[in-house]
């Protein structure tokens, strides 16, 4: 039933979306700004990705080429709300200083009034021009694999079709191939392509969603234009909401060097009815995924913010990082959020490892920060050793772009945790709960939240294997964000918060006994990401 339900708003909102091609000023449009209580406060963060202007949606198209990071998203170039869907360009060093260049793959209108959107896919580097796009030595192809999200003139759905287009001049401008579609099997539900080269077989692996079915198509290529299907996955795991967004990646187990492969896709999260990721541990052969037994659903983040989330191409080996970025809102309300100028946000990028655990759930995902987004941190405060047994207001440190890290010993007390963005009676509040084994964060009081319904609550993550006397603790603020990571990541939740005053202090907490919290740092980012 619930699926359902989901299916049918996602349709619904395609569908409005596609038949009405508004140009939405971010002044008069009632639905940008969201609620009126918001003046004085930018809620635009310092070190999360933000377009310059407008919404955008899932990150799309990650590949490293030639020292750059470049980031793509699904992007309205005509307003703050969905729709017009394009891919527009970012570029960066460092994941951290962007130069925005605009849309690269726009949305393609037809004579007959028939549209395609360039909806969510993924980018390769075609070292070994098997495409054959370039035409000169020393060219290498980039080559952009997206879904064409087909309407006729009245609005109504014709298909979702896997299209390319290329790149010979490192990014800077894309055609798209003549013969598109490369893979069209007539069916309206079929999109998101994540390509990515295996090299054991010298193939192309394309993995595209069927939504409706909640599974997971697998092709090989040697082209990237002539797609084979080789195998289905799914149906396993949260199956209450539509499965989008697939990508496929081998990862390392932490301090060993066995290696494991990680089929993740969006749709299915701790919290029902709403967004989120998973994730499936297994084998590949480059041709079909092969999940272990395990206990799932495992879920990537427990956040209600936390989606679409996919990992680059081509990072040098010398590098070796898996690096995913992922679109930090949620659908309920992803619409209506309260900021000015541009909608939509990245959560930082994060690199990706396993840990073995010693339960049935054999594996879980490690995501830690990159360490470049630390690059214009500044020590604010710093304290080895904190016993907390009831409130304390750090006085002499606040802020509201800040990096803040401590190991929590929690000894006899029952809660433990810390406030930021604290001002007046508004507050976010990340507890470890001994009693419950869970990381919640709490954004009831976190400031304005009338937009939507579905925005306050508190999120859990349910902790297994944990010493709750021994756990590490980081929490990246940033004007509207907030990203928990607990014993390096083994627990996420990242959240928006939309607090009305900028005062950003900071409290720590613990009840029932007295907890030690050690290493105590808070640095401060000092410079803004554009
Ligand atoms: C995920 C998604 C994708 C689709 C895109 C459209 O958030 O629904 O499945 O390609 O957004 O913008």
């Amino acid at each position: 039933m619930r699926k359902i339900i989901i299916i049918n708003c996602v349709s619904l909102l395609l569908f409005a979306s596609c038949s009405k091609k508004t140009v939405v000023n971010p002044v008069t449009n009632p639905k940008n700004g969201g609620d009126t209580t918001v003046a004085s406060v930018s809620y635009r963060p310092l070190f999360h990705y933000t377009p310059t202007t407008n919404w955008i949606n899932d990150p799309n198209g990650l590949i490293y080429y030639n020292g750059s990071y470049h980031l793509f998203s699904q992007y309205n170039p005509n307003g703050y709300v969905w729709g017009n869907m394009s891919w527009d360009q970012a570029q960066s060093s460092d994941f951290f200083t962007w130069q925005e260049s605009g849309v690269a793959i726009p949305e393609v209108f037809n004579i007959n009034g028939s549209t395609s959107m360039i909806f969510s896919g993924s980018a390769v580097v075609d070292n070994l021009n098997t495409s054959g796009f370039a035409t000169q030595a020393g060219q290498v192809p980039l080559v952009a694999v997206y879904t064409a999200n087909n309407t006729g003139a009245s609005g109504n759905a014709i298909s979702q079709t896997q299209c390319i287009s290329y790149s010979l001049d490192q990014g800077l401008t894309w055609t798209a191939y003549t013969k598109n579609p490369v893979l069209d099997i007539g069916s309206t539900q079929f999109r998101d392509p994540k390509v990515f080269w295996y090299a054991p077989t010298q193939t192309w692996v394309m993995l595209v969603s069927k939504p409706d079915v909640d599974s997971v198509r697998i092709y090989n290529s040697s082209d990237l234009k002539n797609w084979t299907f080789k195998s289905d996955f799914g149906a396993i795991g949260n199956t209450n909401q539509v499965w989008e967004c697939p990508d496929l990646y081998q990862l390392t187990v932490e301090g060993t060097s066995t290696q494991k492969w990680v089929l993740s896709v969006s749709g299915g999260g701790v919290e029902n009815g709403f967004g989120g990721m998973q994730y499936f541990i297994g084998s590949f052969d480059g041709s079909k995924f092969t999940a272990d037994a395990d206990n799932y659903p495992l879920y990537v983040d427990y956040g209600k913010d936390y989606y679409a989330g996919v990992t680059y191409n081509n990072i040098p080996s010398s590098d070796g990082r898996t690096v995913m970025v992922s679109w930090a809102n949620n659908w309920s309300y992803a619409g209506t959020i309260p900021t000015s100028g541009y909608r939509g946000q990245y959560a930082v990028p994060r690199s990706l490892s396993l840990r073995k655990v010693n339960n049935a759930d054999g594996y879980h995902l490690l995501q830690t920060p990159v360490a470049e987004i630390t690059q214009h941190e500044i020590n604010a405060y710093s304290n080895p050793a904190i016993n907390v047994n009831s409130t304390l207001k750090l006085d002499s440190v606040s802020g509201t772009s800040l990096d803040i890290q401590f190991n929590l010993s929690m000894a006899n007390a029952a809660t433990a945790g810390i406030n930021v963005l604290q001002s007046g009676t508004e507050q976010t509040t990340i507890t470890l709960n001994k009693a419950l084994s869970e990381v919640l964060l709490d954004r009831t009081k976190s400031g304005s939240s009338s937009f939507s319904s579905a925005f306050s609550g508190v999120e859990s993550a349910k902790m297994d294997n944990v010493d709750f006397n021994n756990l590490t603790c980081r929490i990246l603020v940033d004007q509207s964000i907030v990203e928990v990571f607990i014993n390096s990541g083994e627990y996420t939740i990242t959240d928006l918060v939309f607090p009305t005053q900028a005062k950003g202090g900071i409290s720590l907490f613990s009840t029932g006994g007295t907890a030690s919290f050690s290493n105590f740092t808070v640095k401060k980012v000092s410079k803004t990401l554009h």
